[in-house]
């Protein structure tokens, strides 16, 4: 029979044989987001289209291109959030979190939705970690964002990715650069692309972003935004650089940098490697001192970054990064005859209660077949109970690398006199 469905293009299955490679890459980021200070905050998948058309930016391919907009049956307009800032920022908003004092420091692991088209490292459904700080003006929280994604990639022993930075100032800085932009495109309006020349009055930094060979090639010669900061954003761009080099975090300045949502102000950053294709931003952030007051709120000058876990896996699997496999099963318990699966029931369930991992057979198999399925999950020890052992009120646990056995008496004492037999595999780490 054909099958009834297949998985929509641009999405991706994590099957339970590799989930531990995720969970594995999430505790790193939880523990520590955690250590830098950071909770966690969880918004929904949707949300009022406005909050990203206005939090994202009317000119960004995002919103122009990418968002999955629909009518609810009520007729409101909700978009699946294609990022996680505007809805972080939105509960922030909501919730009145600067009550709480500030900074107020928020970390998510969030699926996101974009229409691009599918390639490696680019899916229509994707996963990111992120942080993002509200409340703060200094450089010294800009400086400490980027420690800490750099020392998320530390942790997992990512090497070959390098940190790239930028300013790109403030709306004031801007103004004038915009300027510069507009000129300079102007005298290429019959080479543009359509869309290109849609942004040319509204948004000309857009430009930028285009990926059509010809826009970008014409991009290559314009001024750059670097030249044209304030003295504020100067002075603050040059802090940034100086707490990194305090913290002796590696960076170049790359000023063509300019991301992709429109909600940055001053600096702005990427980790970029070269190991994994074309899609080589493994993360992006910067400083959003506007967003919150462009969704209605006071000014609360912010910051944030995300990383998509599907580009960093692949990064990991291309540096042959080993990631350490789970504890299978400490105990499969094996039954022959109904008495005997009573009792392992009995049994599995107290070393479950002591905090292990035991198994045993719920598909009414013979006993050469839970042993051979003992095997394929990787059992450390397994334990036969027949009539015998039932008669007895004892039975042999054997551990399924040496063959050593070791008799255990079936009652209330068997979980404990277990876990002391129990070895704990180094290399092993538990969920
Ligand atoms: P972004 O650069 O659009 O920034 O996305 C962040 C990361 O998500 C990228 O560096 C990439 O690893 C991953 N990513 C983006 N699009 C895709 C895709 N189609 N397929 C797979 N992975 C993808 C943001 O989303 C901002 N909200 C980051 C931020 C947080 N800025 C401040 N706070």
């Amino acid at each position: 029979m054909a099958l009834i469905t297949k998985k929509i293009k641009g999405t991706e299955d994590v099957l339970p044989k590799d989930s531990y490679r995720w969970q594995f890459v999430e505790n790193i980021m939880r523990n520590e987001a955690r250590s830098y200070g950071f909770k966690e905050i969880r918004t929904p998948v949707f949300e009022h289209t406005e909050l990203f058309t206005r939090g994202v930016g009317q000119t960004t391919d995002v919103v122009q291109k990418e968002m999955y907009t629909f009518d609810t049956k009520g007729g409101e307009s909700v978009t699946l959030r294609p990022e996680g800032t505007a809805g972080a920022a939105r509960a922030v908003l909501e919730h009145s979190l600067e009550n709480d004092g500030l900074p107020i420091k928020a970390s998510y692991f969030v699926s996101c939705y974009r229409y691009e088209k599918p390639q490696a490292g680019r899916l229509r459904e994707f996963h990111q970690f992120g942080l993002e700080e509200y409340g703060t003006q200094s450089p010294a929280a800009d400086a400490e964002l980027i420690c800490a994604a750099q020392s998320i990639f530390d942790r997992l022993g990512i090497e070959q990715l390098r940190l790239e930075i930028n300013s790109i100032g403030c709306p004031v800085c801007r103004a004038e650069y915009h300027q510069a932009l507009k000129s300079y495109f102007e005298g290429y309006t019959d080479k543009l692309c359509d869309t290109c020349l849609s942004r040319l009055d509204k948004n000309p930094m857009r430009i930028l972003d285009c990926k059509s060979p010809i826009c970008s090639k014409i991009a290559e010669g314009v001024p750059k935004i670097t030249d044209f900061l304030c003295d504020e954003c100067r002075e603050h761009f040059d802090a940034v650089q100086k707490y990194l080099d305090a913290a002796d975090i590696k960076y170049t300045v790359n000023p063509t940098i300019v991301r992709g949502l429109d909600y940055y102000t001053k600096t702005v950053f990427e980790f970029v490697t070269d190991c994994i294709g074309a899609q080589g931003t493994v993360c992006g952030g910067g400083r959003y001192d506007g967003l919150i007051e462009e969704l209605g709120g006071k000014h609360l000058p912010s910051l944030g970054f995300a990383m998509g876990l599907e580009r960093l896996l692949m990064l990991m699997d291309t540096q042959g990064i080993e990631i350490p496999k789970p504890t299978g099963c400490d105990l499969y318990v094996a039954a022959m005859g109904e008495n005997a699966a009573f009792k392992a029931f009995e049994i599995i369930k107290s070393v479950r209660d002591s905090g292990l991992i035991a198994e045993t057979d719920v598909v009414g198999r013979g006993l050469r077949a839970q042993m051979k399925y003992a095997d394929k999950i990787g059992a450390k020890y397994s334990l036969v109970i027949g009539d015998n052992e039932l008669e007895q009120g004892e039975a042999e646990v054997k551990n399924m690398e040496s063959g050593e056995k070791t008799r255990l008496a079936l009652d209330n004492t068997f979980a404990e006199k277990f876990s002391i037999l129990e070895i704990t595999d180094d290399k092993a780490f538990k969920i």
